[in-house]
C-alpha cells in the first residue's frame, strides 16, 4: 500500500511533464544515440581502441545507411526546439531553415555512402573515411546544434 503511494507520487511529476514534445525529443535523441553508437565502433578501430574486423566495420557503415533512409521528418515537429523543451539541443534555427539543414543531411549522407563502400576494405580504407564523414556530423552539429 505505502510503496504504491510512493510510487503514486514519484510518477505522477514525471507523468505531468512528458508530453508529445518531450517525446518527440526523446525520439530524435533515439535516433542520433544509434548514428553515435554506430559511429563509435568505427571510431573505436580507427583508434585502435578496439581491433579492426571487417565484418563488424560493415555493419557498423550498414547500420548508418539505413538510417540515413528513416523519414525523420516527425523529428523536428514545431515546438520540440532547445527553447521549447528541456533538454533539447535542436536550435530554433533549425525551423528556420529547413534547406540549410537538409544540405548538412545530403553531405552526410553521400559521406555515410562513401564510408559503406570502403569500410569492410581494410582499417585504413576505413579511417581515411571516416574523417570526412566525421566532419559532416560536426558541420551540422556546429550549426544547429546548442552546446
Ligand atoms: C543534419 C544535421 C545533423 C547531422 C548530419 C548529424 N547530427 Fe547529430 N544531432 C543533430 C541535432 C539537431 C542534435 C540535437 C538533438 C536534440 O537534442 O534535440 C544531434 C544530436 C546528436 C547526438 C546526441 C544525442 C543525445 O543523446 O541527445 C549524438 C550522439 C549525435 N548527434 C551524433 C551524430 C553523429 C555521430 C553524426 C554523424 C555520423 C551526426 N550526429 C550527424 C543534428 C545532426
Amino acid at each position: 500500500m505505502r510503496y504504491a503511494l510512493i510510487a503514486a507520487l514519484i510518477a505522477a511529476p514525471t507523468l505531468s511533464m512528458a508530453g508529445p514534445a518531450e517525446d518527440t525529443v526523446a525520439a530524435r535523441q533515439g535516433f542520433y544515440k544509434l548514428l553515435g553508437a554506430n559511429m563509435g565502433v568505427l571510431a573505436g578501430m580507427a583508434q585502435g581502441k578496439m581491433d579492426y574486423d571487417s565484418a563488424k566495420a560493415q555493419t557498423a557503415a550498414d547500420n548508418m545507411v539505413v538510417l540515413t533512409t528513416y523519414n525523420g521528418a516527425h523529428l523536428f515537429a514545431p515546438g520540440t526546439s532547445s527553447e521549447d523543451v528541456k533538454g533539447a539541443r535542436a536550435l530554433p534555427k533549425i525551423w528556420e531553415d529547413f534547406p540549410g539543414v537538409q544540405a548538412k543531411a545530403a553531405d552526410f549522407q553521400a559521406a555515410v555512402k562513401a564510408m559503406q563502400e570502403v569500410a569492410g576494405s581494410g582499417q585504413a580504407e576505413m579511417t581515411a573515411a571516416l574523417g570526412p564523414l566525421g566532419g559532416t556530423c560536426k558541420a551540422c552539429h556546429s550549426n544547429y546544434r546548442a552546446d
